[in-house]
């Protein structure tokens, strides 16, 4: 049986519903089981009522704090994987409660027809550290997506009719919309939606001649995924960045770079692409996962060539640059700044420990990324690894199947990253193919 959270005073609807869901009879464990393992409620309530798309693992977490997450059973997990890349700074991070409960007390939202005190000095944080001049504030990172193709089209338009096509790359992942699907390169996220969007255009990632090949006067927008991630964290050379850039320079298309997994420090540098020497710069880059540590927020940043295709009245959202979100990420880029140089060493250690790793376990094919996005290739189908991380007390995932994926927090140091080659080197050592 469910028991309220001591001192609770009146049962509210969430502890009258886990407590019909967990009387006796209710739920489909035994008591001794339900007693055991606390989490089976949670699950079986959600396997009744919830829309059936995640296959998620079956953990129950309640709080965090640092780079830890404890579960319902009061285990405890290295996060290595940070809510898929969202959790800058951990868990319950001291300044961000701080200005949390400050903001809460005084404005949460108040919607885009009316000025808030925090948006603008965001807005400018974004140009200064992108080297691009306009923001505009979302939700999510599909919707950065969704605002940047209403650019490109609206862009294209002007200039011509015909001007109305998209290139993307094959592998690549932009989100789960049906914009963002259509220029998303991987037929497992879309087909089930076709058709999708008319003039999208696919180019292999390797091939610079069809990528030349594709690019034309119709083009309205080429979208790069800097490091691909949900396609097994795939670094795009800069040569490929490069010639995105001379391309759409070539045939007046905006070059939108997707930096919603990859950017904001996630590399330990504000921008993936600020990494090439120099850099190679975008009409426009999407964010959204770390900037508000947990609230939802996404961002589009451009230039005034791609600003100018977005009119008063073409484009907006209710909830998207919320005082509480924006105050949130102001916070963050403060501590990031900060934060930005032990980042740098700590993803380098945790890469060297990786690459010995490589040395040991004949079956590591790959270990690549930048920074603290970090993606280690299996030769073989892994995904039954992560309950292994579980069972370690450790948090990561696995993506395109056989790349385990570490996403850590910006705070994690070199004591935490010994923790995790010391549970992923146990990991490897009884790891095998799913099907030996
Ligand atoms: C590169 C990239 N683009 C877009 C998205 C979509 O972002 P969201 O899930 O916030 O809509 C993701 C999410 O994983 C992503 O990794």
């Amino acid at each position: 049986m469910y028991l309220a959270p001591a001192g609770a005073a009146a049962l509210t609807h969430y502890d009258r519903i886990m407590d019909q869901a967990t009387s006796p009879g209710a739920a489909p464990t035994t008591p001794a089981a339900a007693q055991a393992d606390a989490s089976q409620p949670v699950i079986d309530l959600e396997k009744r009522y919830l829309l059936q798309n995640y296959a998620r693992y079956p953990l129950v977490l309640v709080r965090g704090k640092g780079c830890w997450l404890y579960d319902i059973d009061k285990r405890r997990y290295l996060d290595l994987i940070t809510g898929i890349g969202v959790n800058a700074l951990g868990h319950a991070h001291p300044r961000i409660l701080r200005v949390i409960r400050d903001q809460a007390t005084k404005l949460i939202h108040s919607s885009n027809l009316y000025y808030h005190q925090f948006q603008g000095p965001l807005a400018a944080k974004l140009c200064e550290t992108s080297g691009l001049q306009r923001a505009f504030f979302c939700n999510s990172g599909t919707e950065a997506v969704e605002g940047a193709i209403k650019m490109a089209r609206s862009h294209g338009r002007k200039i011509d009719l015909q001007k109305f096509e998209l290139v993307s790359l094959d592998n690549s992942f932009h989100g789960r919309s049906m914009g963002a699907l259509s220029i998303t390169g991987q037929p497992k996220y879309r087909t089930d939606f076709e058709p999708l969007l008319d003039g999208v255009r696919f180019v292999p990632m390797g091939d610079d001649a069809a990528f030349a090949g594709t690019v034309n006067a119709r083009t309205a927008a080429i979208f790069v995924e800097t490091i691909q991630g949900e396609g097994g964290i795939n670094p795009i050379p800069v040569e490929r960045l490069r010639l995105a850039r001379e391309l759409a320079d070539r045939h007046n298309a905006l070059l939108v770079f997707d930096e919603i997994q990859c950017g904001v420090g996630r590399t330990g540098r504000h921008y993936a692409y600020q990494h090439a020497e120099p850099p190679v710069l975008p009409d426009i880059v999407v964010l959204a996962k770390p900037i508000a540590c947990g609230l939802p927020l996404g961002a589009i940043v451009c230039n005034e060539k791609a600003a100018a295709a977005i009119a008063p009245g073409m484009h907006g959202t209710t909830f998207g640059g919320g005082a509480l979100a924006c105050r949130v990420a102001l916070e963050f880029y403060d501590i990031l700044d900060e934060l930005l140089p032990q980042m740098r060493r700590a993803g380098e250690y945790f890469f060297d420990g990786l690459r010995r790793l490589q040395k040991r376990f004949g079956f590591i094919r790959d270990v690549r990324g930048a920074g603290l996005m970090i993606g280690v290739e299996l030769d073989f189908v892994c995904k039954h690894l992560v309950a292994e991380g579980m069972k370690e007390g450790m948090l990561f995932n696995v993506t395109h199947e056989r790349v385990v994926r570490m996403l850590p927090p910006y705070i994690i140091t070199e004591k935490e990253v010994d923790r995790a080659l010391h549970g992923l080197s146990r990991i490897f050592r009884h790891a095998k193919p799913p099907e030996a």
